[in-house]
């Protein structure tokens, strides 16, 4: 069996996170090979990274910053994607380098070409099988990520921040973009308002969509969609 990578991405709060957790059970319900790992993290190396980017109270420059995403990217990407791919299993990444370019390039306002190009050095030549960029207002997203507790260092970025970063998203979606970055592989939207039930079925139609072979495996019919 082919192993898959299949990408989550979105603004705050979006679902990001219970939408990976419900995507790697479905897999499993039937009968694939499954796991999730979150960004920055995953790795004993990117759980340090993590909290030091996640700190609110820290002081981290834009450039630090980039270059510490990448770090866990590429140690995320060489101990654990690459070969959980090779093994033929399905990952499940709750973001990925969509988020870089909405954050590091439209968000803090770094360069675009040295981004993409420090993101090659990370990820080598793996692409994404598909990434669902769940779509849902950024102000609601903040308003539930706020409900979930503190408020770590980029949630609190301030709102044209995440104006920025939401719109980042939104262009990723069109045609021409992803005519520009094929690095990215295929993007498409999936609706992330309504029920968790409702928009689990959204992902997983998108899902089997992009990646033929996993239709069966999450109850999707074919050609749905
Ligand atoms: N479809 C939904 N309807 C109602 N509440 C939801 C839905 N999906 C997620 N939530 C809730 O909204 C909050 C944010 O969801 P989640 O943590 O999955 O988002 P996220 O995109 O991972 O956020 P972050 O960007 O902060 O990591 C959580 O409290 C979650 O339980
Ligand atoms: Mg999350």
């Amino acid at each position: 069996m082919a192993g898959a990578l299949v990408v989550l991405e979105g603004v705050e709060g979006a679902g990001k996170t219970t939408q990976v957790a419900r995507l790697v059970a479905r897999l499993r319900a039937g009968g694939r090979t499954a796991q999730s790992c979150r960004e920055p993290g995953g790795t004993a190396l990117g759980d340090a990274v993590r909290a030091l980017l996640l700190d609110p109270d820290g002081d981290v420059a834009p450039e630090a910053e980039a270059l510490l995403f990448f770090a866990s990217r590429a140690q995320l990407v060489a101990r654990v994607i690459v070969p959980a791919l090779a093994r033929g299993e399905v990952v499940v990444l709750d973001r990925f380098f969509l988020s870089s370019y909405a954050y590091q390039i439209a968000g803090r306002g770094l360069d675009r070409d040295r981004i993409r190009d420090a993101n090659r050095l990370a990820v080598g030549g793996v692409r994404p099988d598909v990434t669902c960029v769940l779509d849902f207002p950024v102000t609601d997203g903040l308003a539930r990520a706020g409900r979930r507790g503190a408020t770590d260092r980029l949630e609190g970025a301030g709102d044209a921040f995440h104006a920025r970063v939401a719109a980042a998203f939104a262009a990723a979606l069109t045609p021409d973009w992803q005519a520009t970055h094929p690095e990215t592989g295929p993007i498409v939207r999936v609706e992330a308002t309504g029920a968790p039930d409702e928009v689990e079925g959204r992902v997983a139609r998108a899902v089997a969509a992009h990646v033929p072979a996993l239709g069966p495996v999450l109850g999707v019919a074919e050609h749905a969609e």
